[in-house]
């Protein structure tokens, strides 16, 4: 190998919650508990469980609240993903201790996902991230639309760095930098990371990649190469964001997993476990999914 690899990667399950909530179809609740439980068995640690966000615009999410109240593992970061003060008040009233708010670096697509521009966004999450931080709270921030965006096209990598320096300073623990639609390439994604690595060592960075045109591993293996040792990822590659048009599915837990073990890097997951996870949320999908090669040789 031309690069150093870590000895281990953490992956960051995001299937419960990116992964359903652009399923056409509700997925009863009672399952989607089930799914979650089969991948915690699995060995993920990190995950996001749902989201507090309006029912009206993801009713796939309506169920949060019972999610986290049945769910809740106080061993493994579970996070809940919020958008505005209403989202974090919902927050508090569970038990779940580690947040993530999101934002897009594109101000047409955080019209479309969250009713307000960027700016607004910031601001109204600045002070909120600092309440959460006096409460002791994990905070990630997710990063939109960090490479191209469904209606600006390119994204200027200085704009992406900028969005993730004010996070950085309202004092998150955690930046979640995204490829939406799945459109960056391993020179972009290495040429970003390895700038956020430079600039924010003691930040975790995580890369959150869809994989609408198959480069999703590629763009894992140039940021691992970067640096990064994070990855976001989804139990059967379900996932997308309905306000952000070809967001197919995320980067597959499955494949990553393979791919990083394969090259003697610790992931700590086990395949044929996550399958058994693929298998419960799979009657329940309006789309197919491939992956019975997994159960053959792994
Ligand atoms: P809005 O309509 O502008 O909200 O939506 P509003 O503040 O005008 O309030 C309207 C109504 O919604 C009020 O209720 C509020 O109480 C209620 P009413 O008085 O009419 O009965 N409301 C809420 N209810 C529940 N939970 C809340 C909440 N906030 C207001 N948090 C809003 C603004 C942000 C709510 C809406 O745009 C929204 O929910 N957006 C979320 C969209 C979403 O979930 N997108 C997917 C997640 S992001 C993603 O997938 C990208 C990521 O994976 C990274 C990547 O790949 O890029 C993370
Ligand atoms: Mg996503």
């Amino acid at each position: 190998m031309m690069f150093t690899l870590p000895k281990k990667v953490t992956i960051i399950e995001v299937g419960p919650r990116d992964g359903l909530q652009n399923e056409k179809l509700f997925v009863p609740t009672e399952i989607k508990k089930q799914f979650i439980a089969s991948l915690r068995n699995a060995g993920l640690q990190e995950m996001e469980l749902t989201s507090f966000v309006s029912p009206k615009w993801v009713p796939q999410m309506g169920d949060a609240a019972e999610i986290v109240a049945d769910c809740l593992d106080q061993n493994s970061r579970d996070i809940v993903l919020a958008p505005n003060r209403k989202g974090i008040d919902r927050v508090y009233s569970t038990d779940c201790r580690a947040v993530a708010v999101f934002v897009g670096v594109s101000n047409s697509f955080n019209l479309k996902n969250i009713n307000k521009t960027t700016q607004d966004s910031l601001e109204e999450l600045k002070p909120i991230i600092h309440e959460l931080k006096e409460k002791n709270y994990f905070v990630r921030a997710c990063i939109s639309t960090a490479f191209y965006c469904p209606y600006e096209g390119k994204i200027n990598e200085s704009d992406t760095v900028k969005l993730c320096r004010e996070f950085v300073e309202a004092g998150v623990d955690e930046l979640s930098v995204a490829d939406t639609i799945g459109m960056a390439a391993p020179n972009e994604s290495y040429s970003l990371f390895s700038k956020l690595k430079a600039e924010f060592p003691e930040t975790l960075l995580t890369a959150h990649f869809h994989d609408t045109r198959k480069l999703a591993l590629a763009n894992i293996l140039a940021s691992l190469q970067a640096g990064i040792d994070r990855f976001d990822t989804s139990a059967g590659g379900l996932g997308g964001c309905p306000f952000a048009p070809g967001a197919s599915g995320n980067a597959a837990t499955e494949d990553v997993v393979y791919m990083l073990e394969r090259m003697g890097i610790n992931t700590s997951v086990d395949l044929n476990k996550l399958m058994d996870a693929v298998e419960i949320i799979r009657p329940h999908l309006s789309r197919q999914i491939e992956t019975g090669y997994y159960r053959l040789h792994s």
